[in-house]
């Protein structure tokens, strides 16, 4: 029997799932297509009914692939998509957005981010999408990749205060949004998206979540996982095209890290001091 994944809340106070899926590299390799389509469906069926998905990926064969594995569950998912810098003008971000909702066979997103900053002014950004909004297109907008001062930037716009969330990188390793960009987006009630949760199945070879995960009897990305899913105001969206990761990532929602383990974790992966800038995968 499953139990319920936590939630977090947007700034509308709209409840999401604290964990979802990210379908980065799915779509790409016909011969996987069965596999990561059972994988999302397995992960829908566990409560990780959040998805993540970018116009990006796979040039639009993951959306495609995503459709195909959405058959009948769409209105179970809080769908997301992002729209490619060079696409987010006014008039070009309604059309990448007609672009993925067609591939994606559905008449709305739930949110839409703007992937990472590029050259085109966020005003316009800004306006394309609350027109996608006010036309019913997607639920919320939001960014992802945004510093601290981007954000500060975006606020200050006509029409930005809207941004739903901030996807960035963001994991037991890579902990410098902590400084001053997490604590931002939480006094604006804002979550923040996590990103390769369990750092693109990079996790450093020995480390303290060895001796956890051998004590709980589970692996170290479900302890660092856990352990993203434990930060107040963020949401994490790992990518697993194995059913087995996908049950693993749902197991890792289940568990409460205690005290001691967190001071472990902290004793080795050490928080920011001082600034670091955002980093990207
Ligand atoms: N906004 C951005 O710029 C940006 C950048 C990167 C990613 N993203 C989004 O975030 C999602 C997640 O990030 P990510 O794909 O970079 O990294 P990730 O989720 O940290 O790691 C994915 C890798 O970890 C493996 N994995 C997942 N769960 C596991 C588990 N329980 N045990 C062992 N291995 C496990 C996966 O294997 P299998 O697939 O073989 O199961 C895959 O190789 C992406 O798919 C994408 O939707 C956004």
């Amino acid at each position: 029997m499953s139990h319920e994944i936590a939630s977090v809340t947007l700034p509308d106070g709209e409840r999401i799932p604290k964990l979802g899926q990210g379908t980065w590299e799915m779509g790409e390799q016909p011969s996987r297509r069965g596999a990561e389509i059972a994988a999302l469906r397995a992960g829908i069926e566990l409560g990780m009914t959040l998805i993540d998905t970018a116009e990006m990926y796979g040039e639009g064969r993951t959306e495609t692939l995503l459709a195909e594995a959405l058959d009948g569950l769409r209105d179970d998912v809080f769908l997301v998509s992002k729209v490619y810098p060079h696409n987010a003008s006014k008039r070009g971000v309604q059309n990448a957005c007609e672009d993925s909702l067609k591939r994606l066979c559905t008449d709305r997103l739930d949110l839409y981010l703007l992937h990472w900053r590029g050259n085109v002014p966020l005003e316009d950004t800004i306006a394309g999408m609350e027109a996608l909004r006010d036309a019913g297109k997607i639920r919320h907008w939001g960014v992802s990749n945004f510093d601290t001062d981007d954000m500060e930037e975006l606020v200050s716009l006509d029409g930005g205060d809207a941004c739903a969330t901030n996807q960035i990188l963001y994991n037991v390793a890579r902990r410098g949004p902590e400084f001053d960009l997490l604590p931002w987006l939480a006094e604006r009630r804002m979550p923040a998206m996590a990103y390769s949760p369990v750092d693109h199945a990079r996790l450093p070879k020995r480390s303290p979540l060895d001796s956890i995960a051998d004590a709980r009897g589970m692996s170290v990305f479900e302890i660092a996982l856990a352990w993203v899913l434990a930060q107040p105001n963020v949401f994490a969206i790992p990518k697993a095209a194995r059913i087995e990761h996908v049950r693993a990532n749902y197991a890792a929602s289940q568990i409460e890290l205690t005290r001691e383990e967190h001071a472990a974790i902290d004793a080795y992966f050490r928080p920011p001091r001082a600034k670091r800038a955002l980093e990207m995968l």
